[in-house]
């Protein structure tokens, strides 16, 4: 994991700062990290609990007015050039290609009310790309913390993530859920977030793994969430709530539940029998029970019982790995090599899926290990060299003063 300080992210980024853009009076410095999400997935566009931490990778923008009227300028460590685009026609932005969380993240600002006028901004980003990790949430929420703080802004948390999570919706073509936004605005060092999805309610629970480490296993097969079935299990639970409130309806329930997380398991039992499509119920099944996995997993964490934790983890990746169809060999191959270490408390694969990572809750001692035992019957089995980072919590969204 990069464990690089974030002084040195501080100068990194002023330098190519001033490479493109001249000098460096007056920059600003603001970071949004990604997540992982340790239980809770594909749940939280369903009104259902998630569980992510924030990480210390993260994005770092360095930004300025540059005194034009709505001239912006973007520049980033690992791309050639600058990419521009004018604050007054931002749906030209669509076809750069690099800057449409940036500038997508700018109409949500305008639509705020801030009225955002021409900025300079260079970024660096320890996310990385592809991997589940929420390197696109950590775009725009540092992006949405840094700009509006320049033009006097005041947003929540909340609302920041809100801003970057429709962005993403209706700039970048991807219908993902509040979870990655939020918890790179939210996140909090050493803890994860227990959110609910449907009202925004949260709180903050210690992430106490006694003697193990959460260690992330990058399969390196890149997940392109917008290409891949992402908006594909959107309608597909879309469906699914839709034939649950029909059965619920038959029985004489005038008013049906809206969401699909506030069916209890119970609920699930009485009706899903009833769901024409059975694609559609193994989709059902897996949201209702995974929610009550979350609950669950919490207690659990709570009251120490870190086995149970884990047992939970190995659940959820099989109810997403069979019933909601969100893996692929890569993920299945990296899951099953890490069970079957004798020194794996727990293992899921996070994050959207199709590629990405697992998350590994593993004896800190025995590290270097796991990764030779997994990562030599990962690429046994597929072909690819994995890649693993230990992974630390953080902090969500933030000014970072010199
Ligand atoms: C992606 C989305 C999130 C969430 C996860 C799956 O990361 O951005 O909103 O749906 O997938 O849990």
């Amino acid at each position: 994991m990069n464990k690089q300080p974030v002084e040195k992210k501080i100068l990194e980024v002023r330098k190519t700062f001033k490479e493109r853009f001249g000098d460096t009076d007056g920059l600003r410095f603001f970071a949004a990290p990604g997540r992982v999400n340790l239980i809770g997935e594909h749940i939280d566009y369903c009104g259902g609990l998630v569980f992510p931490a924030a990480l210390t990778l993260d994005t770092v923008v360095a930004i300025r007015k540059n005194g034009t009227p709505s001239t912006v300028r973007l520049a980033a460590t690992t791309i050639d050039g600058i990419r521009t685009f004018d604050v007054k026609d931002i749906e030209a932005a669509r076809s750069l290609d690099w800057g449409n969380y940036q500038a997508g993240v700018v109409r949500e600002l305008l639509a705020l009310g801030i009225e955002v006028g021409g900025f300079d901004a260079c970024y660096l980003s320890s996310v990385p790309f592809g991997a589940g990790l929420s390197s696109s949430a950590s775009i725009e929420v540092s992006t949405g913390l840094a700009v509006s703080k320049l033009f006097g802004g005041k947003l929540s948390g909340a609302e920041l993530a809100l801003a970057g999570q429709r962005a993403e919706n209706t700039f970048c073509g991807v219908n993902c859920g509040i979870m990655d936004q939020f918890a790179s605005a939210m996140g909090k060092k050493d803890h994860a977030i227990l959110l609910n999805c449907g009202t925004l309610e949260y709180k903050y629970v210690p992430l106490d793994l006694g003697d193990n480490v959460l260690i992330l296993a990058n399969t390196c097969k890149k997940h392109a969430l917008g290409a891949s079935k992402y908006n594909e299990r959107r309608r597909e639970v879309a469906e699914g709530l839709a034939e649950m409130q029909r059965i619920e309806r038959s029985r004489g329930v005038s008013e049906p539940h809206k969401t699909l997380c506030e069916y209890s398991v119970a609920e699930l039992r009485e009706y899903m029998c009833e769901i024409s499509d059975p694609t559609v119920m193994m989709r059902v099944i897996h949201v209702v029970t995974e929610n009550a996995r979350v609950k669950e997993a919490v207690k659990v964490l709570e009251a120490g019982k870190l086995d149970e934790f884990g047992e939970l983890l190995r659940k959820a990746n099989n109810s997403i790995r069979y019933l909601y169809e969100a893996t692929g060999s890569e993920l299945d191959a990296m899951f099953d090599a890490a069970v079957s270490f004798d020194g794996c408390v727990g293992a899921r694969m996070t994050g959207g899926g199709f590629g990405g990572c697992t998350v590994n809750i593993v004896n800190a001692s025995r590290v270097a290990e796991f990764e030779e035992y997994v990562g030599t019957r990962y690429t046994a089995a597929t072909g690819n060299v994995p890649e693993f980072y230990v992974c630390e919590t953080g902090d969500g969204a933030r000014e970072l003063l010199i």
